[in-house]
């Protein structure tokens, strides 16, 4: 039996429980379940705590990215470039929309895109980049940004794992939330994300007005006023006790934040100097928040190892196993095994160890302590 899961969400419920429940039970009161004041107390709240002029709320992350790319007015054809080592999500709304995803490999300390892999994917059908900031640490905003300005292309930020974190501008010194450095951010509430929801939940950050405006529309069913339709739109709302659950969860995201940092650091300390093991690297242009805490294996049998963790009660996990160009729905001739060697490098040796907020050091200690029993 697993007795440490990679999240603890009853536990962090639980310490919340009281105020949780009476918004709960307001919003069944009201009957409001759509919309409502639930729903633009949090929008207001995230665009303060981000900085950022318009929060759009919509019903999960992968929607998010899809009503960003849907409100950039891109032509089937035109390509996006995005990160081969990602969840699917990102590449999924490309192909969707029948975009060509352009994929390209990663930096091997971070995990995230690498900004010179990006200029060289450049050609004249490229229109956007999607960098995902993976695990939890902004990607290297700055060097992106240049090469998104230089080539004239939009930069749509997946920061489904990484809100809160923090990215220090390179040309003038400040701090930045991410998700608010390109022209649109998106995230994800999915339960076990750094803001959780109780369910799906979604939402999109920019700080342009008209691109707000419409993906407001968008996510709306294109409707610009009742039954009237100016833009192609999809069914895609926050609902309202979804917003009441993280309107409440929003106020301790700093907090949540600590807890999985101090978890890391925990694991850093018991993995230090393991010529087996390489602990997180964090770039010095950011904050990490630790969506996951992931190691890299060096001549260690990974399955190996994960049966011997859940003999002793702990998951794990690898996230991912296999690089986008190789999944079976996104085969392409364009790419084959060996096109993106840092990517396909990590997703043989990655693992992933629990973390969340409710992890204590005894528990920290049972898993390094197991951890370290069967790599030595
Ligand atoms: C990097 C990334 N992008 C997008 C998504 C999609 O979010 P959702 O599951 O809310 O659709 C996820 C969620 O797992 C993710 O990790």
């Amino acid at each position: 039996m697993i007795k440490y899961n990679m999240v603890d969400l009853v536990g962090q419920y639980k310490k919340i429980k009281p105020e949780i429940d009476e918004a709960i039970i307001k919003i069944m009161d009201e009957a409001s379940f759509i919309g409502g004041p639930a729903v633009k107390s949090f929008q207001k709240n995230l665009e303060e705590y981000l900085g950022v002029k318009h929060v759009i709320p919509c019903a999960n992350g992968t929607d998010a990215l899809q009503v960003a790319l849907m409100a950039l007015g891109l032509e089937p054809g035109d390509e996006v470039i995005t990160t081969s080592f990602t969840f699917i999500a990102t590449a999924e709304v490309i192909a969707l929309l029948k975009l060509t995803p352009v994929l390209v490999d990663v930096d091997p300390n971070t995990f995230n895109i690498d900004p010179k892999a990006v200029e060289k994917a450049i050609t004249e059908k490229t229109k956007a980049i999607i960098p995902v900031h993976l695990f939890g640490q902004c990607a290297d905003m700055s060097a992106l940004k240049e090469i998104a300005e230089k080539n004239n292309l939009f930069i749509i930020e997946d920061t489904a794992q990484a809100i809160s974190a923090d990215y220090k501008c390179k040309e003038h010194g400040t701090i930045k939330k991410a998700g608010t450095l390109g022209d649109i951010g998106c995230t994800s509430f999915f339960p076990s994300k750094n803001l959780g929801a109780f369910g799906d939940g979604g939402a999109i950050f920019t700080n342009n007005d008209e691109l707000a405006e419409k993906m407001r529309v968008v996510v709306n069913h294109g409707m610009t006023v009742r039954y009237y339709h100016d833009y192609v739109g999809v069914n895609s709302r926050l609902d309202s006790m979804q917003a009441a659950v993280l309107d409440i969860k929003l106020k301790h995201l700093d907090e949540y934040a600590q807890a999985r940092l101090n978890a890391a650091n925990y694991y850093n300390n018991a993995f230090a100097n393991n010529p087996k093991i390489k602990t997180p690297e964090t770039a010095d242009f950011t904050t990490h928040v630790f969506h996951q805490y992931t190691l890299v294996l060096n001549g260690v049998d990974r399955e190996g190892l994960m049966k011997h963790l859940v003999d002793k009660g702990i998951a794990s996990a690898v996230y991912y196993p296999v690089p986008l160009h190789l999944q079976k729905a996104y085969l392409d001739p364009r790419y084959k095994e060996g096109d993106f060697p840092v990517t396909e490098s990590l997703s043989k040796s990655v693992i992933s160890l629990p973390i969340h907020t409710e992890l204590t050091e005894e528990i920290q200690k049972e898993i390094t302590d197991a951890f370290l029993e069967f790599v030595g």
